[in-house]
C-alpha cells in the first residue's frame, strides 16, 4: 500500500507520498510541496534532501557500506581493476569478455593528445596548479570534439561509448603531462599498456629510459583509483549532474565536476593530509598540537583526512587502503616516517572524545596519499589523481541526467533574506 506523509500547516493537512528505494531508503516525494503549500523546505548544504533517483552507487555511511551497482567495494578492491570497475559503474554491469576487451581498446586509441591540443600547455606558467590546468584542459576536448560534445547520446549510443572512453583515457594522459609539464619535463606518448601502466609510463618514462612499472606498482595505482570510482551525490558529482541537467555535453560538465573537486574539503583533502603529516614530521610532534587545534572548532584547523559528510562510522575505503598501505610500502622495499605518524595520529584521534562523540574516523584521504608518495607520484598531483579516478563516476552520473526522458533542469531554490524594497539612493545623497 502506498504510504503517505501528512504536513499540516497553516491549519491545512497535505500529504505527500513515500518513496523507498532498493536498499530501503525512505524518502517523502515533495516535488509538490511549494505548488501545494506555499512552502520549500529549507536543507542548507542538501544533507536531507535526495537530488535524483540513481542505481549507480549505494552508500549507507552509518554501516559504513559502498557498492557500486550492486557489488561491493571490498569485493570490487579484491577482484576488480580500474577499467573493468568504470566500465561497470557506467553500464551498469560488469563486462564479458568481449566487452571488457572492447573497452580496453577503445581506451588505449583515445589516449593519446593529438598536437593542437598539446599547445595548451605552452600557455600556462611551468608552476600551474595542477587541477586549474587539468579543468581548462578537459573542457578544452568540447572545443577539439565538437561532434562529440552533445547531450543527445541516447540516439547514437556509440558516440556516448566513444565519448566516455575518450574521457577517461585522456584525463589520465592530461594528468600525465600535467606532471611533466610543471617538472619541465618533454611528454611522454601513451603505449599500447594497460591503463595504470600507460599512465606510470607517461608519468616516469623518459627518452632514453622506458620506465618499466613493477605489478605491484600497477595494481597500487589501480586500487587507488578503483577507491575513487565513484561516491554517490558528493560535491563534485552533484555538481556534475546539475552543469549536465542544463543541457551541458559530457567534456564541459566534467572539467566543472574537476573543479568542484579542487577545494580542500573536497579533493583537496588529501593533500592537505600529506602537507599536515610532513609538518608533524618537520616539528618533530607527535601530532597532539594537530588534534588540539582541530578541535578547537576553526574550519581552518581541522583534522585533515578526518570526517566525513556521509559516514558518521569507518569509511570502507579507507579500511582497504590503509591495509594496503602496509602491503604496498613493504612489496617496494619502502619505509615512510609519515606512515607511522599517521597511525600514530589515526589511534590518538580515536581515542579522544572530540572525535569520538562526533563520529570522525578516517576518510579515503587519510592513508592514499601514502601509497601515491611511495609510488613517486608528488603530492600536487593527489587531487588530479582523485580527478583520473573519478572520471568514470561523473560520466556514470551524467549519462543517468542526459538520458532521462523526464528530467528537469536543476535548480534550487532559496530563502531571501536580503534587504526588503527600497528607493534607489542618487550617488550625490549617499553617505
Ligand atoms: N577535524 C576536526 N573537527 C571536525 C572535522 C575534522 N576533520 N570534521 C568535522 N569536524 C567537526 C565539525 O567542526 C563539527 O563540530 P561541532 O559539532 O562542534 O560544530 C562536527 O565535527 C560535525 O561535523 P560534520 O557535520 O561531520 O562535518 P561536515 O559534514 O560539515 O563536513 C567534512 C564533512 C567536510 C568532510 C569534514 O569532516 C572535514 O572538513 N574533514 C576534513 C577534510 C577532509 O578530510 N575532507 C575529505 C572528505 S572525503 C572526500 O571528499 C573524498
Amino acid at each position: 500500500m502506498q504510504k503517505h506523509a501528512l504536513i499540516k500547516i497553516d491549519d491545512k493537512e497535505h500529504t505527500f507520498p513515500v518513496m523507498t528505494g532498493t536498499e530501503g531508503e525512505k524518502a517523502i516525494d515533495a516535488r509538490n510541496l511549494r505548488k501545494e503549500t506555499g512552502y520549500i523546505f529549507y536543507d542548507q548544504g542538501y544533507g536531507n534532501t535526495g537530488s535524483c533517483e540513481s542505481s549507480i552507487t549505494y552508500l549507507d555511511g552509518d554501516n559504513g557500506v559502498l557498492r557500486h551497482r550492486g557489488y561491493t567495494i571490498e569485493e570490487l578492491a579484491e577482484h576488480s581493476d580500474f577499467p573493468e570497475t568504470a566500465y561497470l559503474v557506467i553500464y551498469g554491469e560488469l563486462p564479458n569478455a568481449a566487452q571488457r576487451k572492447a573497452f580496453g581498446q577503445l581506451l588505449r586509441e583515445n589516449a593519446a593528445i593529438e598536437t593542437q591540443m598539446q599547445r595548451i600547455f605552452e600557455g600556462f606558467p611551468k608552476d600551474a596548479p595542477p587541477m586549474a590546468m587539468l579543468s581548462s584542459i578537459v573542457g578544452s576536448l568540447a572545443a577539439h570534439y565538437p561532434q562529440l560534445a552533445t547531450n543527445n547520446f541516447e540516439k547514437d549510443l556509440q558516440q556516448f561509448d566513444l565519448a566516455a572512453a575518450m574521457a577517461i583515457s585522456k584525463i589520465r594522459t592530461i594528468g600525465a603531462m600535467i606532471y611533466r609539464h610543471n617538472k619541465g619535463l618533454p611528454f611522454v606518448h601513451p603505449k599500447d599498456l594497460p591503463f595504470c601502466n600507460n599512465f606510470l609510463h607517461m608519468m616516469f618514462s623518459e627518452p632514453y629510459q622506458e620506465y618499466a612499472a613493477l605489478p605491484e606498482v600497477a595494481k597500487a595505482l589501480n586500487l587507488i583509483l578503483l577507491m575513487h570510482a565513484d561516491h554517490e551525490q558528493n560535491c563534485s558529482t552533484s555538481t556534475m549532474r546539475m552543469v549536465g541537467s542544463s543541457g551541458a555535453n559530457l567534456f564541459t560538465s566534467l572539467a566543472a565536476a574537476i573543479n568542484a573537486l579542487s577545494g580542500p574539503l573536497h579533493g583537496g583533502a588529501n593533500t592537505a593530509v600529506m602537507q599536515m603529516l610532513q609538518s608533524i614530521h618537520d616539528e618533530n610532534d607527535d601530532g597532539t598540537r594537530f588534534i588540539e587545534a582541530a578541535k578547537g572548532g576553526s574550519k581552518s584547523s581541522r583534522l585533515m583526512g578526518f570526517g566525513h559528510a556521509v559516514y558518521r562510522n569507518f569509511d570502507p575505503r579507507a579500511k582497504i587502503i590503509g591495509q594496503a598501505c602496509d602491503v604496498v610500502l613493504k612489496k617496494l622495499g619502502k619505509s615512510d616516517p609519515l606512515l607511522d605518524i599517521a597511525k600514530n595520529l589515526e589511534q590518538a584521534a580515536l581515542k579522544d572524545d572530540y572525535f569520538i562523540s562526533r563520529k570522525l574516523y578516517p576518510n579515503v584521504d587519510f592513508y592514499s596519499g601514502i601509497i601515491m608518495r611511495a609510488l613517486g607520484i608528488p603530492t600536487n598531483m593527489f587531487t588530479v589523481m582523485f580527478a583520473i579516478g573519478r572520471s568514470p563516476g561523473w560520466i556514470a552520473n551524467w549519462r543517468e541526467v542526459a538520458s532521462n526522458p523526464k528530467g528537469r533542469i536543476y535548480r534550487p531554490r532559496q530563502i531571501y533574506v536580503g534587504p526588503v524594497k527600497r528607493a534607489y539612493v542618487p550617488l550625490a545623497n549617499r553617505k
